[in-house]
C-alpha cells in the first residue's frame, strides 16, 4: 500500500472530472452537427425523387415511343416475310431494353435467312436441268468430288453407296442416306463451293442438285428440277429415319422425381472403387509404368516436369500411342533405338552415317545432343537450339524414357 493515499485518490478523482467534462462537451457538438447533416440529407433526397419522378416520365414517354417504331418494323417486315422467301420470325426486340445494337434491318435478316424445310418452304423460285448441272458441277465442285460426284482422294463421295446402309461400313451419300431434297439445296446453297460459299447463284444450285440426283440414278438425263416440281421429289431413304419418340414412350418408365431432401436416413460406404478396381490407384499406374521401362522409380513430378519441356519438341515430334512421324521422327521407345533407324523417315545425311555406323540412343547420347543438336551431330536438319538447363535435360530424358504416355 502507498504511504500517500491522501495524495493520489483526490487526484485520480480530479482527473475523471475533467474527463467527464471533454466528453459531454463533445457529444453535444457532435449531435448538433448529426442533426444538421441529416436534414440536409433529406431535403437532398426529396428534390432527388423528384427529379426521379419527372425523369421517369421522360422515360415513359420515350418507350412509348420506341414502340410505335417497333410496330412500325414489325409490319413491314411481316409483309417482306410473306412474299414466301423467309422461314424464320424474328427475335424479340431487347434493344430498347438493354440500349444495345440496333434492330436488323429486313433485308439484313432476308440475306442471313437462307434455311429451306423439307416441304419447299424457304425455297426461292428457280430451275435448272441436269444437262446445266453437269456443265456447273464439272466447273465448281468435280475438283474436290469428282466428275461424277464418286468423290476425289478423300473428299466426300455424293453419289452410290445404295444399300450399303446396314453394313458394317455403310457409304452415306446424299443418294443412299439424304432423307429430304431441301438439306441437298440448303447445304449446296449454304456452304458450297468449299470456300467459296454462296458464290452461286439460284438456278445454278438447282442445276446442280438436279445434277446430284442424275449422278445417283435418281432422275432421268433430261429431268429438270424447280421451285414447283421440288416438293413432290422422293429422296431413297426418306422412309428410313424415325422421329424420336423416346422422351414420351421410354422417359416416364424410367425416371421417377428426383429425392432432394432427407432421402435416406443413413449413408453408408459398402465398397471403394480402388477395391472394386475400376478406379486404378496413381500408384499402381506409376508401377505399371516403372516395370515397364525397368526403372526402380521414376518420380512424376520429374516426368510432369518433362512433359513440360516436351512441349519444345510438340511442333515437330509426337510420342506416345499412335505417335507418327511428323517434321521429326516419332520418339517411341527411343532409347535402345538406332540413331537414324526408321526405316519411315527421311533422315539427314549425318542421321544416315550415325545409322550405318549402328549407334544406339542412350541417356548419354541424348543429353549430349538435345544440348546442343547441332555440335553433337553437325548437319542434322533438327533446328533446334538446344536445352541449356540440366534439369530440362534431366526431366525430358524421364519423359522420353516414360514412353509419353
Ligand atoms: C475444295 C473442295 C470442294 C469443292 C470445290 C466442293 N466441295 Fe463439297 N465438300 C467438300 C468438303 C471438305 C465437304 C465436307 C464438309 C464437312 O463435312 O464439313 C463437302 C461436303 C459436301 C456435301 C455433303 C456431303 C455429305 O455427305 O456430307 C455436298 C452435298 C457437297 N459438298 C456438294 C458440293 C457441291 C455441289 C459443290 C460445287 C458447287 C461442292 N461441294 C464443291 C469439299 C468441296
Ligand atoms: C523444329 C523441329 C524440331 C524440334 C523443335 C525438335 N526436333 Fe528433334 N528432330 C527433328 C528432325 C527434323 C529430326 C531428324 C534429324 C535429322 O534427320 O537430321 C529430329 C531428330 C530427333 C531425334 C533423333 C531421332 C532418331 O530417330 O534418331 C531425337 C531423339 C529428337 N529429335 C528429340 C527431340 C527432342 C527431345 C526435342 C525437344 C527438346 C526435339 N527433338 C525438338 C526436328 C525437331
Amino acid at each position: 500500500m502507498s504511504k500517500f493515499p491522501n495524495l493520489w485518490i483526490p487526484a485520480i478523482g480530479g482527473t475523471a472530472l475533467v474527463l467527464g467534462v471533454a466528453y459531454g462537451v463533445a457529444t453535444k457538438k457532435y449531435s448538433d452537427d448529426w442533426i444538421r447533416a441529416m436534414e440536409g440529407q433529406v431535403a437532398l433526397a426529396q428534390s432527388a425523387m423528384v427529379k426521379t419522378e419527372a425523369e421517369i416520365g421522360v422515360y415513359l414517354e420515350r418507350v412509348a415511343e420506341l414502340e410505335a417504331v417497333v410496330a412500325t418494323f414489325e409490319s413491314n417486315l411481316h409483309s417482306t416475310m410473306n412474299d414466301g422467301r423467309s422461314v424464320s420470325q424474328p427475335a424479340t426486340l431487347l434493344s430498347a431494353k438493354y440500349k444495345l445494337g440496333r434492330r436488323a434491318l429486313p433485308a439484313e435478316i432476308i440475306a442471313w435467312d437462307v434455311d429451306v424445310l423439307p416441304d419447299g418452304r424457304g425455297l426461292p423460285k428457280g430451275r435448272g436441268t441436269v444437262f446445266e448441272g453437269e456443265q456447273e458441277f464439272a466447273e465448281h465442285c468435280a475438283s474436290c468430288h469428282g466428275d461424277f460426284a464418286e468423290g476425289v482422294d478423300n473428299w466426300p463421295v455424293l453419289a452410290g453407296g445404295f444399300d450399303t446402309l446396314a453394313d458394317e461400313d455403310p457409304v452415306k451419300t446424299v443418294g443412299s442416306y439424304w432423307p429430304y431434297l431441301s438439306t441437298v439445296w440448303d447445304y449446296v446453297h449454304r456452304s458450297m463451293p468449299f470456300g467459296a460459299a454462296q458464290t452461286l447463284s439460284d438456278d445454278q444450285v438447282y442445276a446442280i442438285v438436279a445434277y446430284i440426283l442424275y449422278s445417283n440414278d435418281l432422275v432421268e438425263e433430261e429431268f429438270e428440277l424447280n421451285h414447283e416440281n421440288f416438293g413432290e421429289f422422293q429422296m431413297h431413304n426418306s422412309k428410313g429415319f424415325i422421329i424420336d419418340d423416346r422422351s414420351d414412350v421410354e422417359y416416364t418408365l424410367w425416371r421417377n422425381e428426383p429425392c432432394m431432401e432427407n432421402c435416406k436416413q443413413n449413408v453408408e460406404i459398402t465398397m471403394r472403387a480402388s477395391v472394386l478396381d475400376v478406379t486404378p490407384e496413381i500408384e499402381s499406374i506409376m508401377e505399371e509404368e516403372n516395370a515397364l521401362i525397368g526403372t526402380a522409380l521414376v518420380d512424376s513430378g520429374l516426368l510432369k516436369a518433362g512433359e513440360k519441356v516436351f512441349k519444345k519438341c510438340q511442333a515437330c515430334h509426337q510420342i506416345g500411342t499412335g505417335a507418327s512421324n511428323k517434321v521429326g521422327p516419332h520418339l517411341n521407345d527411343i532409347f535402345g533405338r538406332e540413331m537414324g533407324g526408321l526405316d519411315d523417315f527421311k533422315y539427314s545425311h549425318v542421321f544416315r552415317i550415325a545409322a550405318e555406323e549402328n549407334r544406339i540412343w542412350d541417356e548419354e547420347s541424348m543429353v549430349a545432343f538435345l544440348s546442343k543438336p547441332n555440335d553433337y551431330l553437325k548437319g542434322t536438319k533438327m533446328a533446334f537450339a538446344g536445352l541449356k538447363r540440366a534439369e530440362d535435360l534431366e526431366a525430358i530424358v524421364a519423359y522420353l524414357r516414360s514412353g509419353g504416355n
